[in-house]
């Protein structure tokens, strides 16, 4: 089944088309960072326009990539859910008006479910049943996963995402926009052990996750060592985003490794942007090897916001004969644990 996969539930817009035979045929992204920058954060309006703007030049873009004609399509999977309304609107009005028109089935997909199935995307993809990570700047939850739409919510924030604490972060450090990335090449650089970071809500059981207090550590660390200036020097800045990093991906470690034990599981995927997160790959890698456990992620590219791992996603879920009828579906919030599985829709 040949299926365009759309991305707009965010400041990413992304097209892909993939082939349940052949796999991935093409994909194209653009980023709208450089239109957010100046305010240091995404814009919802400006988003939406901008998706607007670049859907239908990347859609004939995509098409030409991959070689086919609109014609040959048979089925199209765009983001419903969840992220911010108006820029849903355009990737599901653009996806039901393409799937009327040419009288194929249409699927609204899980951005979340997208990013947990990324990984199938690359030459060695996981085996179900595994234990998810799902680090992004929204989301951060374990989840235990038996099948496609079969998900079972073990732990999750309880405040601040992991990627949204890493942006914060680098604001409060005046770091360059989008923080995240940039505060996580900075930690190479820095010393690790210089300021002690706690590792929050890892010294009780259970698997929920905080990372505000990180932020605040940060705040009261940046006072402390500020010299004449309103921040401290730049080494003393590497040594805080070193830190920072080290405190979240321990965390992420010791909550992984408590999981996968729980639940008996021998594999663990992490998915979503803060696992293109070099530190938090190595470290998974080394303390779930210690367990016999095999660590799953998808290529850097596909980590965060993209096309491919809808057009993925969705064709699963077409395949299985599932489809929305053709009214736009856009869901802001929208639990992942509510989702059906292939299995049961196939009955
Ligand atoms: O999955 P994603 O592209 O969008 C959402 O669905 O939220 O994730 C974006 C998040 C941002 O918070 C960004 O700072 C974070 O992923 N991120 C990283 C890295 N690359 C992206 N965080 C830490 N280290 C990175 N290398
Ligand atoms: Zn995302």
């Amino acid at each position: 089944m040949l299926v365009l996969g759309i991305e707009t539930s965010c400041d990413e817009t992304g097209l892909a088309v993939y082939d349940s035979e052949r796999g991935l045929v093409a994909h194209t992204l653009y980023s709208q960072v450089k239109l957010h920058a100046e305010y240091g954060g995404v814009v919802p309006e400006l988003a939406s326009r901008d998706h607007v703007r670049k859907i239908l030049p990347m859609l004939n873009k995509v098409l030409e990539e991959a070689g086919v004609n609109k014609s040959q399509l048979e089925g199209i999977a765009y983001t419903a859910g969840p992220g911010l309304m108006g820029a849903l609107m355009v990737g599901g009005a653009m996806g039901t008006a393409l799937g009327f028109a040419l009288d194929i089935p249409v699927i609204g997909v899980h951005h979340m479910e997208g990013h947990l199935l990324a990984p199938m995307l690359e030459d060695k993809p996981p085996a179900f049943p595994f234990v998810a990570l799902l680090v992004s700047g929204g989301h951060t939850q374990l989840v235990s996963v038996t099948g496609i739409g079969e998900y079972e919510l073990l732990g999750e924030s309880v405040d601040d995402a992991a990627g949204e604490a890493f942006d914060k972060t680098a604001k409060l450090l005046d770091l360059d926009y989008p923080g995240g990335p940039v505060l996580a090449a900075m930690a190479d650089r820095g010393q690790i052990d210089r300021f002690s970071f706690p590792r929050p809500m890892t010294d009780r059981p259970g698997l929920d996750f905080s990372f505000s207090g990180l932020k605040t550590f940060t705040r009261n660390l940046i006072e402390k060592n500020r010299g004449d200036d309103v921040l401290p020097d730049d080494q003393t800045i590497l040594d805080i985003c070193a830190g920072f990093q080290e405190a979240v991906v321990d965390t992420l470690v010791i909550k992984c490794t408590r999981a996968v034990r729980q639940a008996k599981m021998k594999t663990l995927v992490i998915a979503g942007g803060v696992s293109a997160n070099t530190r938090l790959r190595h470290k998974l890698e080394v303390a779930l090897g210690k367990e016999g456990v095999e660590v799953f992620y998808a290529r850097h590219e596909f980590c965060t916001d993209n096309g491919a791992m809808i057009a993925y996603a969705g064709c699963q879920r077409l395949l299985a004969g599932q489809k929305n009828p053709l009214l736009i579906s856009a869901t802001p919030r929208w639990p992942l644990d509510q989702l059906t599985s292939l299995v049961q829709e196939n009955v």
